[in-house]
């Protein structure tokens, strides 16, 4: 007979294997299905889906391991240390990166044994409506589910005449595997990807080449921090090239030559390695979708309304999979929203507050509405910035780039977007994200005390400058 579960998830990631234990704690007979792409020395799946194999966690880990290096490089001196000049020995690093992933993703495998999520290993593809649910194939088993999560996930979109073998020419997987510091690192496309990986290698010493097709920098930030990203990143030694058209790429045996155009003519290079960041496609092949009914958009997304609800019944979609930003704090949170709408409760998933954030030093992070979109929309605001230059713990750190730009409502004072740039970027965006949660106004963080010496300090002077009123600026 059949397993049968209440909930069956496909796909573990964020936000699938979110999904899983939200339900399961609810109460729910929960299994959650991986398929095999990244497979532990036993050739069991990994869970953790990009995110924590092959994304957030092990790029983190290399961010941090190349900005100790810089540190050590460059700003240790000015501060009367002498350690000589660092040596970085990339196996190792990347042997750290991997370990840290091998723990996380082992984690998730011991939080479904504490909330008894059954784990199936096996790519699973609709079968079609069973009594009062779904039948899905589960590698060779088939599982009856009530109601099913797919949670899919995404893949890097690659070019076409451009073959990603993840030695010489990588997308994300293989450029968290690079096993030397390339001489001269090629990236296509200079979004989230291609700014830490491209941060990654500069600091370890590559010379570093982001060709990109826009003619806008970061253009979805606010282009007040977009430009001053783009200063800090050219100084840094990003040779950040827009307005490229890139043209043949030929792979030799140790280099990659790549033609390409920009506004000056036609270009050629050659590079050691060559990354291709150049955004994600959601994963829907072999979920026999067509043959159920589960609705795709012209873009490959499954259509969900605000609530993750497929166009079948007892169907949800959650993650990158569905459309929004392609974010593993996004996908989990609808993976709970689901679970919880599942259960009868409010499950709830502000689309308005979920930050971005890129882990380049320093780091950028943004919450809300642009400068650019606001006027499009013709909305009357006040903006309120300030330099982390006044700002004392900034300065005994050593990190006085950037600056905290506010943006509230004129009339009403509501915060509307929270636009950093700056060290801990990625930390003081979280105070944004909670008081335009609770629809909070400038004001309502003026009042707050801030504690000192902090970088939070920025925040708060950036809220008192909304109303011209900063004490430290
Ligand atoms: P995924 O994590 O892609 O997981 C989907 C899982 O489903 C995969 O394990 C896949 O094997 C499995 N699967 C697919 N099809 C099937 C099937 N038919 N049957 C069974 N299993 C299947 N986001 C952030 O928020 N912060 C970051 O710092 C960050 N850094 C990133 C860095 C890189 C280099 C990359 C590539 C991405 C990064 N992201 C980051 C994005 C983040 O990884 C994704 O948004 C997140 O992983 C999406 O979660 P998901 O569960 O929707 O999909
Ligand atoms: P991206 O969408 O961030 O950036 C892709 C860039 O490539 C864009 O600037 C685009 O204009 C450019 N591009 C597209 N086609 C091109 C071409 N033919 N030639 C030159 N340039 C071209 O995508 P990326 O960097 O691949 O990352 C994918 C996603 O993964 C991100 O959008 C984000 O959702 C997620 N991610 C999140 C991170 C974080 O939260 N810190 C870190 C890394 C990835």
């Amino acid at each position: 007979m059949a397993k049968q579960f209440d909930v069956l998830v496909i796909g573990g990631g964020p936000g699938g294997y979110v999904a899983a234990i939200r339900a399961a704690q609810l109460g729910f007979s929960t299994a959650c299905a991986e398929s095999n792409p990244y497979a532990d020395p036993k050739g069991e799946p990994r869970l953790g889906g990009t995110c924590l194999n092959v994304g957030c966690i092990p790029s983190k880990a290399l961010l941090h391991t190349s900005h100790l290096f810089e540190e050590a490089g460059h700003s240790f001196e000015e501060q009367g240390i002498s350690v000589g000049t660092p040596k970085i020995d990339v196996t190792k690093m990347i042997a750290r990166k991997s370990k840290i992933v091998e723990q996380l993703t082992g984690g998730i495998k011991g939080l479904f044994k504490k909330n008894k999520v059954t784990f199936l290993a096996g790519h699973g593809s609709f079968v079609g409506q069973a009594d009062g649910g779904w039948q899905v194939k589960v590698g060779e088993e088939v599982i009856t589910a009530k109601q099913v999560i797919v949670a899919t996930g995404s893949s890097a979109r690659h070019l076409p005449g451009i073959p990603v073998d993840n030695k010489l020419v990588c997308d994300n997987i293989g450029a968290l595997d690079i096993d030397a510091v390339p001489k001269r690192l090629g990236l296509i496309g200079s979004g989230v990807i291609g700014l830490e990986m491209g941060s990654v290698w500069s600091r370890l010493g590559s010379q570093v080449t982001i060709l990109e097709a826009m003619d806008s920098f970061l253009g979805a930030a606010d282009q007040d921090l977009a430009k001053e990203a783009l200063k800090l990143f050219t100084k840094q030694g990003l040779d950040i090239k827009l307005s490229v058209k890139v043209g043949a790429v030929t792979v030799g045996k140790k280099s990659v030559t790549v033609e390409y155009e920009t506004k000056d003519g036609a270009q050629k290079a050659e590079f050691d390695r060559l990354i291709v960041s150049v955004g994600r496609v959601p994963n829907t092949a072999g979920l026999n979708a067509e043959a159920v009914g589960l609705k795709i958009d012209g873009r490959g997304f499954i259509e969900v309304d605000d609530h993750c609800k497929t166009s079948l019944p007892g169907v949800w979609a959650v993650g990158d999979v569905v459309r929004g930003p392609m974010l593993a704090h996004k996908a989990m949170e609808e993976g709970v929203m689901v679970a919880e709408l599942m259960a009868g409760q409010a499950g709830h998933c502000n689309f308005d507050t979920i930050p971005w954030v890129i882990y380049t030093s320093p780091e950028i992070a943004w919450v809300g509405k642009t400068e650019q979109a606001l006027k499009a929309e013709g909305v009357e605001y006040r903006v309120g910035k300030i330099p982390f230059m006044a700002n004392g713990r900034a300065l005994g750190a050593g990190t006085p780039q950037g600056f905290v730009k506010m943006i509230a409502d004129a009339k009403t004072d509501r915060i509307l977007g929270v636009h950093i740039i700056g060290s801990n970027a990625s930390e003081l965006i979280g105070e944004a994200v909670v008081t335009m949660e609770f629809a909070g106004a400038s004001e309502d963080l003026a009042r707050i005390c801030h504690a000192h010496p902090t970088l939070s300090e920025v925040v708060h002077e950036a809220a008192l400058a909304v109303d011209k009123r900063p004490l430290h600026f």
